[in-house]
């Protein structure tokens, strides 16, 4: 996340405009149309550049494509944001993200109003951006290991979103995992699962997550639910399709939509 993408705008915006300030020295005598047209341009570039340097999220999710290098259901999750809004309304007001790269999920929540935003990391914080550092050293996000009991009070938030977590999982592990996740939501939680076959980031997953992501299907998942005695919640579900047919929003991952505990 501290690796900035090059933006190739900039250069242009920086090193680019120098020689049309040369010519428009040398020319402006004899041609004060052709000055007006340069410095109309120069005002171009110079909005082009200031717009492609704002933009918390956008750039967020740049860095993440960026870094993930495959695909990310991580990455998914912020792009679902206003979606997940329509399904889940004030739910959505407090919410822990569970999954790697949880730092920027954070972040993004926090951009909206009203909301309170936790993250769970589960793998070791590399080379991580100062935000996340901050995110961090607060309590906000916490490094935790998901084959362990978490940290939190049952229904400690409303709602509980993982994004790719899981596909690094083995069923022993899961078996424990996803009733703690719902044990610690009051109104649902939302799994963003990769789809079998889907291209993850090559080299350093392995080093990194411990093994290489099962990417499971719908099926498998649906009857692992029922083994595990979970419920998925169908107005939930329903919600969030609906939400994304009328954004013409089609999800890169598979989204399930899990009831709390009773
Ligand atoms: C997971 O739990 C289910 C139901 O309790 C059980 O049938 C299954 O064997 C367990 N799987 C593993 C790998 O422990
Ligand atoms: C199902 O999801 C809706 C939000 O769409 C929520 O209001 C409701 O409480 C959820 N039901 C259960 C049992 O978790």
């Amino acid at each position: 996340m501290s690796r900035r993408p090059v933006n190739p705008s900039r250069r242009i915006g920086d090193g680019g405009s120098m020689p049309f300030v040369a010519s428009i020295q040398s020319k402006s005598q004899n041609s004060p149309l052709l000055s007006i047209g340069l410095v109309i341009l120069g005002a171009i570039l110079l909005i082009g550049y200031c717009y492609s340097n704002s933009g918390g999220a956008s750039n967020d999710i740049k860095d993440l494509s960026k870094l993930e290098g495959g695909s990310s259901c991580t990455l998914e999750v912020l792009q679902a944001l206003p979606i997940l809004k329509k399904a889940y309304g004030d739910s959505m007001r407090k919410v822990l993200h569970v999954g790697p790269e949880s730092c920027s999920v954070v972040s993004s929540l926090y951009e909206e109003d009203d909301t309170e935003a936790w993250g769970i990391e589960p793998y070791e914080l590399d080379d991580v951006s100062a935000k996340c550092k901050s995110l961090v050293r607060k309590g906000i996000v916490r490094v935790a290991d998901l084959k362990f009991p978490l940290p939190y009070r049952a229904k400690s938030f409303p709602l509980v979103i993982v994004s790719d977590a899981l596909d690094y999982l083995s069923p022993k592990y899961l078996n424990k995992t996803l009733p703690e996740l719902v044990r610690v939501s009051a109104d649902g939680v939302v799994i963003f699962s990769g789809y079998p076959g889907q291209q993850r980031a090559r080299g350093g997953e392995v080093a990194k997550f411990g093994r290489p992501a099962k990417l499971r299907s719908s099926s498998w998942w649906i009857r692992f639910f029922v083994q595990t005695s979970l419920e998925e919640n169908e107005t939930a579900g329903k919600k969030f399709e609906q939400a994304s047919a009328k954004k013409a929003y089609a999800p890169a991952c598979q989204v399930f939509h899990l009831k709390s505990y009773p």
